[in-house]
């Protein structure tokens, strides 16, 4: 653990030189204190979300997030204290190492405040700033509002950073626009459209850090159906997971769910330690969080109607239902029954109480096929 101290060291020393009052931030800025990606930072865009400017007709407005880190000098030494940690725990690595260390890239980079990069976006007017990289407690990352001018129809843009000279990496992110009606679906990931094995800490470690990821049988085709009956939907994917498995996750989205893609909100987490990382993978609770996240979309899109799309592992029904109690258009829930979930009546029932009846679902995986002969656009559920 040697290098994880000395990496939090370093982390607090960044801190401390980047964490200006914002009236100085200008002089810091002159004297190139805040600054650009440099060919030593790394930059994620994350797949954001676009909608019309309530205010300006014509206007599209993103919600454009990002994190800034140190980029990663060696990686063998935060696998091999995964590695470590997994065998106490009895996982072992075996031929997966190359895997392993793809998925924690990021489990150890170091946050970076401070950091601003200017992004053009293919189709779009504007330019827009990804807004500065905050400092504690989320280090690294930034969610700003910034206005993209007119895009025109198109609904996947690529927003791509410029970066310095000599800086030849192409650091790109989808944005996903889509205008104030029709419909949206929000989406859990984990044992909902990814075999996960949410219940089973050795299995969600084993499936999350070093198998391939597999849909769960016949979701991909469902939600291509629904991309079709519900008439090109923004889907949304909430999902518990940190931000760290972003890459991971999105990949595996737009290789299993090509025709149903959209932007990921994933949760903040600041640590050093893979280790931890690992823990609030395995331990992480959601509900407040999925909540927030869906006051979210409710204010970029006060008029869309939502089909929610959830499994019984979690709290997703208890999520889907405090949104709707709380007034969000959710047209209608469908919850994938996992088998060692509790599913039973009585959990349903308390979960979705104030909900009626016929706006929610629970499914079996033999009812995946049917559940695409469902009119959700005309109001069944
Ligand atoms: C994650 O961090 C960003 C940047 O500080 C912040 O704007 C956002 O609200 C945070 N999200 C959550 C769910 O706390």
């Amino acid at each position: 653990m040697q290098l994880l101290k000395s990496s939090a060291i370093l982390a607090l020393a960044i801190l401390s030189a980047n964490a200006l009052p914002a009236a100085d931030r200008a002089a810091a800025e002159q004297r190139g204190l805040l600054d650009d990606i440099q060919i030593t930072d790394d930059l994620i865009i994350f797949d954001s979300p676009a909608f019309p400017d309530p205010n300006n007709p014509g206007n599209t407005l993103v919600q454009l997030q990002s994190f800034a880190s140190l980029r990663q000098i060696d990686l063998g030494v935060v696998s091999s204290a995964v590695s470590a940690f997994l065998g106490t725990l009895g996982v072992d690595v075996g031929d997966s190492l190359n895997t392993l260390q793809e998925r924690i890239r990021l489990l150890g980079a170091i946050g970076l405040p401070g950091k601003s990069a200017t992004i053009s976006v293919s189709g779009c007017v504007n330019e827009v700033e990804t807004g500065e990289t905050s400092g504690l407690p989320n280090l690294g990352m930034s969610i700003a509002t910034a206005s993209l001018g007119d895009c025109g129809s198109a609904t996947e843009l690529t927003g791509t950073a410029s970066l310095t000279f000599l800086d030849n990496r192409k650091i790109s992110g989808s944005i996903f626009a889509s205008p104030d009606s029709g419909f949206g679906v929000i989406s859990d990931i984990d044992d909902t459209v990814k075999i996960s094995n949410v219940l089973d800490t050795l299995e969600l470690i084993k499936s999350t850090l070093l198998d391939e990821p597999k849909a769960v049988p016949g979701m991909p085709e469902l939600y291509t159906s629904l991309a079709a009956s519900l008439n090109k939907p923004q889907f949304v994917y909430i999902t518990g997971s940190p931000f760290q498995l972003f890459p991971f996750l999105n990949d595996f989205l737009d290789s299993a769910y090509s025709t149903a893609k959209g932007p990921i909100f994933t949760q903040n987490l600041t640590v050093i330690d893979p280790v931890q990382a690992i823990q609030f993978i395995t331990n992480s609770n959601t509900q407040a969080y999925k909540v927030s996240q869906i006051d979210r979309l409710q204010a970029m899109y006060p008029n869309k109607k939502w089909l929610a799309i959830g499994d019984s592992t979690q709290k997703d029904p208890e999520v889907y239902a405090e949104a709707f109690n709380k007034g969000v258009a959710i047209s209608c829930a469908w919850i994938r029954q996992v088998e060692g979930a509790d599913n039973s009546a009585e959990r349903f029932a308390t979960a979705f109480a104030g909900v009626p009846p016929d706006k929610f679902r629970v499914f079996t995986d033999a009812e995946i096929p049917a559940l695409a002969n469902i009119e959700v656009a005309g109001g069944e559920c």
